[in-house]
């Protein structure tokens, strides 16, 4: 994509004001471009070699944002939602942007990891089973996770209709409850996870997604906090884990 957009476009689409709040700043000559005011809102700003500077503080232009979300329960994943809070409303406002979604979407009742993006090229690309970019999380069931469970994830399950690339199942750890399983994907089908356990007879009781590619969840990020990606973030999560791969 053309890294040039219109000095008005490239300045809202950073967030924070309206197009036309841009304008006025622009006729106003609040706005410079490498150091000179311009007064000219379609004059062509490059993101990666210009420097744009409103009333004075300089921008970090960037063509689209990439914001790590730890997802709490209750929320869904989308866009927005009549009755219900949305991924996208735990955005701030500093971080708000035109055109946000969530890159795949998580269980009402799921918890954890959550790229929200307004590019839909990388959200395409992350997604498509093509690609093989993994998904992990960790699975409470209420039950015994056994070697026959393990062998069956990694051969591909039978759910309803449909059948399921080979995913990874490993045992973590035993509570009162059931097990904690690691599951590996490379897809994401409706109720993915709940239903390939169901397939075996074992309920879900907890999920979270806790890596994506090979980008694990910020330890550190509260649940309902979003921060953005660094760049080197971003590329880990568009690489494939080799370590999972059949
Ligand atoms: N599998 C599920 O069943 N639910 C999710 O939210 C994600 C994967």
């Amino acid at each position: 994509m053309a890294k040039k957009q219109r000095l008005d476009k490239a300045i809202a689409m950073q967030g924070s004001l309206s197009r036309s709040e841009v304008k006025t700043l622009i006729r106003k000559g609040a706005v410079t471009v490498n150091g000179q005011v311009v007064k000219n809102a379609d004059f062509g700003v490059d993101f990666d070699s210009d420097t744009v500077a409103v009333q004075g503080k300089e921008l970090s232009l960037s063509m689209h944002i990439y914001l790590m979300l730890n997802k709490p329960k209750g929320v869904v994943s989308a866009s927005e939602d009549k009755k219900l809070p949305t991924v996208v409303d735990l955005v701030p406002k500093e971080l708000w942007r035109k055109g946000l979604f969530p890159a795949g979407r998580l269980d009402k009742d799921t918890t954890g990891f959550v790229l929200i993006t307004d590019d839909g090229e990388f959200a395409h690309d992350i997604l498509s089973p093509k690609k093989h970019i993994s998904k992990t999380y960790h699975a409470l069931v209420n039950g015994t996770i056994t070697d026959e469970m393990v062998e069956g994830f990694a051969k591909g399950v039978t759910i309803g209709e449909d059948f399921t690339l080979p995913a990874s199942l490993k045992k973590i750890s035993s509570e009162e409850q059931g097990d904690w399983g690691e599951v590996i994907l490379k897809e994401g089908m409706y109720h993915q996870i709940k239903r390939m356990f169901g397939a075996y007879g074992l309920k879900v009781l907890e999920l979270k997604r806790v890596q994506m590619g090979k980008l694990p969840l910020d330890p550190n990020l509260e649940e309902g906090k979003c921060r953005e990606l660094t760049a080197e973030e971003l590329r880990l999560v568009s690489t494939r884990d080799e370590s999972t791969e059949e």
